[in-house]
């Protein structure tokens, strides 16, 4: 069997492997609890990486305060799925009022705990979205977030891209699900800094996408063969896809996003780690393999300028002192192809 005849049969089955899931599932699966865009650190740090491209520095602070919301939020989100009861709320709010460390046997992190008291002293009641998310009385689901305090961060970006007076530039996302990631970044207003082409391999993820914004650019298609120039794209982004492909499939994924990206591409990992060689898992027809860093870097580095790797669980720590982000295996590869 050559390569060609390897990829071609894995495609099918990856198709097949998303084709199984109803529609609504599909819509929904990935963009609920943690992994909601507008709290998950990935979908966070590819829209800030975005930005900071387009305008260095000059919204850190603002990207930076909302990771502090997405961990701050992640948290709460924990509590009330450990304790999904409808005093639950209350009950932190108090352990914090009193100045306690813990409450109902949950310790309360040093993160969130300043994270409240900053925002106790901030006259910006924006900023306050602990007390309104503790402090939410509506009929809300036990383990509901109240979506007031979802859109917080829509609302500030909002502003600032309607002022934002640069041409838009060119973003690429493979495996963009049912627009994931897209529906945030269009809420968000981030339609208007960027041309936006996102393609997945299922169609029914294409579908939904398109039903939801008949107007972008979404289509079906395959990062083993990606449907673009070479060097046509200034921003790439993925999200949670090369640990569903085999070892083979990968490297050939890799080498396409590497064609086609002339400015920056940001790979975001599910399951990574510190560790010499990859472990291949087969899995219901595709895979669900836990990579090595140094391996997906080894493969990498010769077709770019520089590689920037982000663990999301150091990286969260070192920034905010943040110790319970959920998934150590989360990592960020960020590659620069500036000199192309
Ligand atoms: C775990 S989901 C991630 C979806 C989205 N990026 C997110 O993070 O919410 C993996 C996605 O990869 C898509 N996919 C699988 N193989 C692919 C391929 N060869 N080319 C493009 N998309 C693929 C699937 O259809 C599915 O939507």
């Amino acid at each position: 069997m050559n390569n060609q005849t390897d990829l071609s049969s894995e495609s099918h089955a990856l198709r097949e492997a998303w084709m199984r899931h109803e529609d609504g599932f599909l819509k929904d699966y990935l963009v609920s609890s943690v992994e909601d865009p507008r709290i998950h650190f990935p979908s966070i740090l590819s829209r800030g990486l975005l930005v900071d491209r387009l305008q260095p520095e000059k919204y850190r602070e603002l990207i930076w305060s909302e990771y502090r919301f997405g961990i701050s939020m992640s948290y709460v989100l924990s509590v009330l799925q450990r304790r999904p009861a409808p005093r639950t709320r209350a009950l932190l709010l108090e352990a914090l009022e009193s100045g306690m460390d813990s409450f109902q046997s949950i310790p309360i992190p040093a993160y969130f705990i300043e994270t409240w008291r900053l925002q106790r002293s901030s006259p910006d009641p924006v900023e306050h979205y602990i007390d309104q998310a503790l402090r939410c009385t509506e009929s809300l689901g036990a383990t509901e977030l109240d979506p007031r305090v979802l859109t917080g961060f829509q609302n500030r970006w909002r502003e600032v891209f309607k002022q934002w007076d640069m041409a838009p530039i060119s973003v690429m996302e493979a495996a963009c699900g049912s627009a994931n990631d897209y529906r945030y970044m269009d809420a968000f207003g981030m339609s208007a800094i960027m041309n936006y082409h996102g393609f997945d391999i299922c169609p029914k993820n294409i579908s939904n996408a398109l039903a939801q914004f008949p107007k972008a650019r979404f289509e079906v298609g395959n990062v083993f063969e990606i449907q673009a120039e070479t060097d046509s794209v200034d921003y790439f982004f993925v999200h949670d896809l090369f640990e569903h492909l085999s070892i083979q499939g990968m490297h050939q994924g890799l080498r396409e996003v590497c064609r086609v990206t002339r400015g920056m591409a940001c790979l975001c990992f599910f399951n990574m780690a510190d560790r010499a060689d990859h472990l291949v898992e087969p899995k219901d027809g595709y895979h669900w393999n836990r990579l090595s860093l140094a391996r997906v870097l080894e493969f990498i580095e010769p077709f770019c300028q520089d590689v920037q790797v982000i663990h999301t669980g150091r990286f969260l720590q070192n920034a905010f002192e943040c110790g319970d982000y959920h998934n150590p295996g989360s990592y960020a590869v960020v590659l620069n192809f500036e000199s192309k």
